[in-house]
């Protein structure tokens, strides 16, 4: 957190960034990245979303929450506007308590950053239950997958969704609910002339194609990006505009739950970082913010309108490596081919483990009062 709070000091600031932002899903990952970027890269006042467990008596918290908490109190020292909301942000009441706060206390918003990853939504309308599934469409998927705790590498076979997996996982982690939000937004007059709201994707190698992106959640990713031409064509009117941002494979919660996307993280950080091209979420947003988002010129996309900030993941010569990297890896050989090392601690400084800022028996009630949670 700290970390990533200095990273973005050492850059110089965001010319042109955004001054109002809600990010939701701003306890981890990207979103987390994306808050820090707005609020420390340009001053921004932030509005977070997040679904985390508050620490209750004898139990810590999750980790997301003591990233917000830690986030509020570096940006309220640095004179900066910063409020979270706690809950579930495909329910119409955190929609709702959400803009009735950014209307008393922002007016409105110039950045929306939509960067939710959940295995499950309750439908707001409809009060269904659904759940997203990770698995192939069409045919059963083989491949290596490590268990990156013990490092053995093994096959795995993964059977193919049903019509109604699928669909379950469009719901989930497709594009309704970003337009839920963006529509509740302009109708509460909360979005700027010129709003800009951005969702991340995701693409990725041939490698994991059957059981990513030709896979159930690419059936999602599709959706989502579809969304945000018919997110644009609702701005028109105040200039506004929907974006896809294509992002690099990296450690987190949402990611490491997905097979084989490990054994290939822990082989592509190994390239990158040999190569020096290596990035975390922050390095990423910063780059989306200063070198795509926010700059004089026209915002590069790819034939399809997405921003790709993947651009240096999917390099040829990286990805040549990857793949013969992959043919290789097994049980005895990741340990020195592949950059296990790497995912392992990435993986601990996501619940808090391993950084070197955060004391542990930090008194739990002090943190509650900095967090200034609404
Ligand atoms: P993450 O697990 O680190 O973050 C998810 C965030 O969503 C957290 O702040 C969590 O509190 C919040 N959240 C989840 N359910 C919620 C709910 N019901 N209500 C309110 N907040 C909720 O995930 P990550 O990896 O940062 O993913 C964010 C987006 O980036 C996803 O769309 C993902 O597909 C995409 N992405 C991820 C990549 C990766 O390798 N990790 C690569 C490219 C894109
Ligand atoms: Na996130």
């Amino acid at each position: 957190m700290i970390n990533q709070i200095n990273y973005i000091k050492s850059k110089k600031a965001i010319d042109g960034g955004p001054v109002k932002v809600l990010v939701i899903g701003a306890s981890t990952g990207f979103g987390l990245a994306s808050r820090i970027t707005s609020a420390f890269g340009s001053d921004a006042s932030t509005v977070g979303v997040y679904f985390e467990k508050p620490p209750a008596p004898g139990k810590p918290a999750s980790a997301g929450w003591y990233n917000t908490a830690a986030f509020e109190k570096q940006a309220h020292e640095a004179g900066l506007y910063a409020k979270s909301i706690n809950g579930d942000a495909f329910s119409d009441e955190i929609k709702e308590k959400t803009i009735a706060l950014i209307k008393k206390d922002l007016g409105q918003v110039d950045l929306v950053i939509y960067s939710l990853a959940s295995p499950r939504r309750n439908h707001p309308k409809t009060g269904v239950a659904h759940n997203s599934v990770i698995k192939p469409i069409g045919e059963v998927f083989t491949n290596k997958t490590v268990d990156f705790h013990t490092g053995v590498v093994s096959e795995i076979s993964i059977n193919p969704a049903t019509d109604e997996e699928i669909a379950n996982t469009v719901e989930v982690m497709g594009g309704e609910d970003w337009g839920m939000w963006i529509d509740e937004m302009k109708a509460a007059n909360i979005l700027a002339n010129g709003v800009v709201t951005v969702a991340y994707s995701y693409i990725g190698p041939a490698l994991t194609e059957k059981v990513y992106r030709k896979g159930t959640i690419g059936r999602a990713k599709d959706h989502l990006e579809a969304t945000a031409f018919e997110i644009s064509d609702k701005l028109k009117d105040i200039d506004g505009k929907a974006l896809i941002s294509v992002n690099k494979a990296l450690v987190t919660q949402a990611s490491s739950a997905i097979p084989v996307i490990p054994l290939y993280i822990s082989l592509l950080y190994k390239v990158m970082k040999e190569e020096g091209i290596h990035e975390g979420c922050i390095e990423q947003i910063q780059r989306l913010f200063e070198q795509r988002l926010y700059t004089d010129t026209t915002i590069p996309v790819d034939e399809k309108g997405r921003i790709r900030i993947d651009d240096l993941e999917m390099r040829p010569d990286v990805q040549a490596k990857v793949q013969a990297l992959w043919a290789e890896a097994d049980t005895d050989s990741l340990a020195s081919i592949g950059d296990l090392a790497g995912y392992r601690s990435d993986f601990m400084n996501l619940f808090g483990f391993e950084v070197p800022e955060v004391t542990y028996g930090t008194d739990v009630n002090e943190m509650v009062e900095v967090s200034g949670l609404v």
